[in-house]
């Protein structure tokens, strides 16, 4: 068994309404080897809500996106994707689910070199043999700035290029829930700004759930509460944070 968590708000917070939750872990753990990256996390997020992720590098950051994501399996405990238990999902399915129902912004980008922007944005449409929608497409390439580099590779792009394309791509299903691994870290503060707002927007407009992580204070203030995490835990909540009092928790970490 874990070790139970130290600090009384790393035991987490049940959701006061179970049918109101996004993505539920209960007592996740992840072990890489002797590194326990993730210890005994459990965090409820509620649907149409925006969370900053915020924590040192090696704090767990990455690897609790990819355990709520189901793109990794947690060593113990459980994830909930609304109703669905994912750890009784067969590899398939899991994939299934995850082109459908979720969108992920992946720390290092992972954009297919062989393919145009245009197809690396449409490739989970593709992939899950629907077609754009032209009308938001068309929105969220004008959004992110690459309408003018639909037909470049991702290696003829910049790093801030390619994050953007990254973004465009986890946003074009409307997915329920979009995870960002640090999505703005390539952009200058005012394309960094678009990228918020259209994450912000996803929520705001359509109900969708965000949860972004990122080192960036004025980042964090774009959500509705941040989430500190330290050594594989939660340690914090900060609701309606500014980059003011997220600076100052951060120093205190
Ligand atoms: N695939 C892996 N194999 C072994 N150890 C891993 C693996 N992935 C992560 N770790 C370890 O787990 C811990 C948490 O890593 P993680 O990538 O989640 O941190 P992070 O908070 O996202 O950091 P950063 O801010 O640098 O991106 C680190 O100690 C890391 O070395
Ligand atoms: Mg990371």
């Amino acid at each position: 068994m874990p070790a139970p968590n130290a600090a009384p708000s790393t035991a987490g917070r049940p959701a006061a309404d179970p049918g109101g939750a996004a993505v539920t872990l209960e007592r996740v753990t992840k072990q890489y080897g002797r590194v326990t990256a993730l210890d005994n996390v459990s965090w409820s997020f509620r649907r149409g809500s925006f969370t900053a992720i915020m924590g040192a590098s090696g704090s767990g950051k990455s690897t609790f996106l990819h355990c709520a994501s189901g793109l990794d399996r947690p060593t113990s405990g459980r994830v909930r994707l609304g109703d669905t238990d994912l750890g009784r999902m067969k590899e398939a399915q899991l994939t299934r689910l995850r082109r459908d129902r979720v969108g992920f912004v992946f720390q290092g980008y992972n954009l297919v070199p062989s393919m145009d922007v245009e197809r690396n944005i449409t490739l989970p449409l593709f992939l899950g043999g629907r077609t754009a929608d032209p009308r938001w497409l068309t929105e969220v390439v004008h959004r992110v700035g690459m309408a003018e580099r639909l037909a470049h590779k991702p290696a003829q792009l910049s790093g801030g290029q390619q994050q953007r394309v990254a973004v465009a791509r986890a946003l074009v299903t409307r997915p329920e829930i979009v995870f960002a691994d640090e999505p703005t870290a390539a952009l200058d503060p005012r394309t960094a700004g678009h990228v918020l707002r259209l994450l912000r927007e996803a929520v705001d407009a359509t109900g969708q759930t965000v949860v972004l992580v990122t080192h960036d204070p004025t980042a964090a203030a774009w959500a509705d509460s941040a989430l500190f995490l330290s050594e594989g835990r939660i340690v914090d909540e900060l609701a309606a944070p500014t980059a003011a009092t997220v600076l100052t928790r951060w120093e205190t970490l």
